[in-house]
């Protein structure tokens, strides 16, 4: 069966919601395009930041694996995946069935400056007291889960959107 799905993964900030909307438009108006995080929201009724802070991590990441098989059953979808989908070996299983699983990527720098102009408080995993150290961490430790999980990699490094949407089009050959 031909997949025509494709779930962007990747640490947070690496772009995976602008180019994920990016590559819908691209795609017209058969494609949707849909977010783990907002299925999550959407599930447990609150943010987030407070689904971690209410119920801690672990309970976050299992509304994470419903979020995929949610996500995963759609066809024509562009699916954004939080930066620790790939932790949970099923998550990655259930995307790969129907989806093209790409990998997005970004210097700690990029990522550094992206996360911290829209806040930290935002993201609940480098809200510590020295995020850019906490970011060059977890990166280091999921380095192996993203490259493991990804069919295609795309770095994002000085690539404008546009040309990031075509470079994933044409490895998937969905256009
Ligand atoms: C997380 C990334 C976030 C969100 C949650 C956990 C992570 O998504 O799922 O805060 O573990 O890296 P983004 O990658 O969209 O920021």
């Amino acid at each position: 069966m031909s997949k025509d799905s494709i779930a962007l993964i990747g640490f947070m900030a690496t772009g995976k919601s602008s180019i994920g909307k990016a590559l819908k438009d691209r795609l017209g108006r058969d494609y949707k395009f849909i977010e783990t995080d907002q299925i999550i929201i959407e599930i447990a009724g609150k943010s987030i930041p407070r689904i971690f802070a209410e119920d801690g991590e672990a309970r976050f990441r299992d509304y994470e694996v419903e979020a995929c098989k949610k996500a995963a059953r759609l066809s024509k979808s562009i699916i954004s995946c939080g930066g620790g989908v790939v932790l949970n070996e099923t998550n990655v299983e259930t995307l790969k069935q129907t989806c093209h699983i790409v990998l997005l990527t970004a210097t700690p720098e990029v990522i550094y400056s992206r996360t911290m102009s829209e806040g930290k408080e935002n993201r609940p995993i480098i809200n510590k007291k020295d995020p850019f150290k906490e970011i060059e961490k977890v990166l280091r430790y999921r380095e192996s889960y993203y490259n493991s999980s990804a069919e295609f990699i795309i770095d994002t490094t000085e690539k404008s959107i546009e040309r990031i949407v075509e470079e994933i089009l044409m490895q998937t050959k969905l256009c």
